[in-house]
């Protein structure tokens, strides 16, 4: 099983550098072992090793198969070891059909039994296998029953990129619970995992919904539901173009994307703030009645989302009469929420594709709320299956670590708060033009903070070595301290612990000592004094303290050891601002430590199993 990325090409190009060129463009989702597999004269060569994409390709390129059919897979192993036996793509024993596979087959075992007792003999340890000896079982012919009835056996989740030895013209695909996006070019079709895969042959795409089977070839798509019944499926326009998913001169892509954050909160704003007003009545499809309506909001999302939704927490609480709450995804699906038609429930994520957001999103629908996705990825399941989206505009994000998305979140959040209390008259004008001539500043103050770079730097490198760090923060900067520290756990595998600076008292400071360096966020907000007693604690213990403040605070220069300044906003502002240091302070330390910043070990980019 695995937890990974896939592509197919079919049309005139050589297949070999498609397939390479998809696969280190999906590389963020799995990295542990990549195989392509390439259809030429009725015979299936398949190539496949533990490594990287790059080390495939080193490989490949002293016997690159000729043909212009053929899938790839990048692995992220969950069951069965890292191997090149394990490694897709995966055949039947006499290499008529090999696929490659991005999912779980939760009833593998029960499938390998019966086919085992038919005699058939298993090459790898992976649920995938059972999938191709079945398809040679029951084909008899017609792909289109063959895999139908594949549907009705496979329990579990998966996306299939499948060729068939005998049928030199065409890719298979099929997809429940795991993404797959098809793309249609000139002469030419792709599937995969992600779009930026396809990005570099076409923009036209059609996102495969569970139940789904596809059919590529030259000459165009056919897709059929899972009765084998034929279904017609709207394109969409990727507006994302290819420089938009390249490194442009970074050295990683995290680097580039922490740049390209003033950019994305310009963008985000743009055009949805009228005369200190927003309105988001174009682009939403929920109308004012329904907002008025709304008495609850849920906010719900995993990992940095979930903590761009707790910032969100703070300003919703302020701005609206809503009643809020915020859960982690895995956590509120098997809670018994309250959850009332007239619930907002807002989910976040940055792919669309997390499977817990989407096992929540259902839960919610079933329980007659209004379901809001504020996605990065237009077609993703989230925004086509909640009754409402709101895009984000950051552009594709694929350093594993999410930073731009983060922004980009925050950023929508903020202004979806700022609409619904337009709406429902919880906020005066004059606030609504304060807070909106700030946020209209914001990107700028978040650009200064990039040229500061050099300093965030030099203070990364004095500890990179440590092995354990605190992060505390009040109110708003609460979000923010567990968003720095698991910025440095994710990518510089430093341990790196995250509270409320109010209850450092109840436990955590136990913990502090010399070697225990406390990341204070301290902009100078209703909570500033506050926060500055906590310092003052972690000092006494004599913890190396560095502080993030806003410029001019010369107060907490004398408190603290080092200072990282950012240019001063509001109080509700402030996490658009202290949150870029701690990501480059992350960044360099992990550059420091000698880390694969963009493709952290054990991390995928999206986490499409539970
Ligand atoms: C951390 C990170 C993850 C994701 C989480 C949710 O840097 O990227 O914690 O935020 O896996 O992913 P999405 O937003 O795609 O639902």
């Amino acid at each position: 099983m695995t937890l990974c990325g896939i592509v197919g090409y079919i049309g005139y190009r050589d297949v070999c550098g498609v397939l390479l060129d998809g696969l280190k463009r999906l590389e963020y989702r799995g990295y542990d072992s990549a195989g392509i597999a390439v259809l030429n004269n009725k015979e299936i060569e398949i190539i496949k090793e533990v490594g990287k994409v790059s080390d495939l390709e080193r490989i490949v390129s002293n016997r690159a198969p000729k043909g212009n059919i053929g899938i790839g897979h990048t692995r992220w192993a969950t069951h069965g070891g890292v191997s090149a036996v394990n490694a897709h793509p995966h055949s039947d024993g006499y290499k008529r059909f090999v696929l490659a596979h991005n999912g779980i087959i939760e009833n593998y075992h029960e499938l390998k039994d019966e086919l085992s007792a038919q005699g058939i003999t298993f090459a790898s340890q992976t649920d995938t296998e059972v999938i191709a000896h079945l398809l040679y079982k029951v084909y008899d012919g017609n792909m289109l029953n063959a895999l139908t009835y594949l549907q009705s056996r496979l329990r579990g989740s998966y996306a299939l990129a499948i060729l068939n030895r005998d049928d030199t013209d065409h890719i298979y695909c099929m997809r429940k619970g795991s993404p797959l996006v098809l793309g249609q070019g000139d002469g030419e079709a792709l599937c995969a995992s992600d779009i930026p895969a396809i990005l570099p042959y076409t923009r036209k795409v059609i996102y495969m919904d569970d139940g789904d089977i596809a059919e590529l070839s030259p000459r165009g798509i056919k897709l059929w539901d899972e009765r084998g019944m034929p279904i017609e499926k709207k394109s969409f326009f990727i507006e994302w173009d290819l420089s938009m998913a390249e490194m442009g001169g970074y050295p990683h892509y995290m680097l580039k994307e922490i740049h390209e954050q003033g950019g994305v909160c310009r963008a985000t704003i743009k055009g949805r703030v009228h005369d200190g007003k927003v309105d988001l009545s174009g682009e939403l499809a929920m109308d004012e009645e329904t907002i008025k309506g709304f008495k609850a909001i849920h906010i719900v999302a995993c990992g940095t989302s979930y903590y761009a939704s707790l910032i969100a927490e703070r300003v919703f609480e302020r701005w609206t009469d809503l009643d809020i709450k915020v859960d982690i995804a895995s956590e509120y699906r098997y809670r018994d929420s309250k959850i009332s038609p007239d619930t907002l429930v807002v989910f976040v994520s940055q792919s669309g594709e997390t499977a817990d957001t989407l096992a929540a999103q259902r839960k919610a629908r079933e329980s007659g709320a209004y379901s809001l996705a504020v996605t990065n990825v237009q077609g993703s399941t989230l925004a086509r299956s909640c009754d409402d989206f709101l895009l984000l505009k950051a552009g594709p994000e694929i350093g594993v670590a999410a930073t731009k998305t983060f922004m980009g979140q925050i950023t929508s959040l903020y202004l979806l708060a700022l609409y619904i209390a337009k709406i429902k008259g919880t906020l005066s004008d004059q606030k609504q033009k304060e807070l909106t001539d700030e946020m209209i500043q914001l990107a700028y103050k978040i650009e200064t903070i990039l040229e500061r770079e050099p300093s965030i730097e030099d203070l990364a490198w004095k500890f990179a070595d440590y092995k354990n760090f605190l992060f505390l923060g009040r109110g708003m900067s609460f979000p923010v301290a567990l968003e720095g520290a698991l910025k440095l756990k994710e990518i510089s595998y430093i341990h790196a612990e995250a509270y409320a600076a109010g209850e450092m008292k109840h436990g955590p400071i136990a913990l502090i000592d010399p070697n225990v360096p406390v990341v204070v966020v301290a902009p100078k907000d209703s909570l500033y004094e506050k926060t500055l007693s906590n310092i003052q604690e972690a000092k006494a213990r004599h913890a190396p303290i560095i502080a993030v403040g806003f410029d001019g605070d010369e107060r907490l220069a004398s408190d603290a050891d080092h200072v990282l300044y950012v240019p001063s906003t509001l109080e509700e502002f402030s996490p658009f601002v202290t949150v870029v240091p701690l990501q480059l302070f992350a960044y360099h330390v992990a550059k420091k430590r000698g880390c694969e910043i963009d493709k952290p070990r054990n991390l995928a980019k999206s986490v499409t199993v539970e």
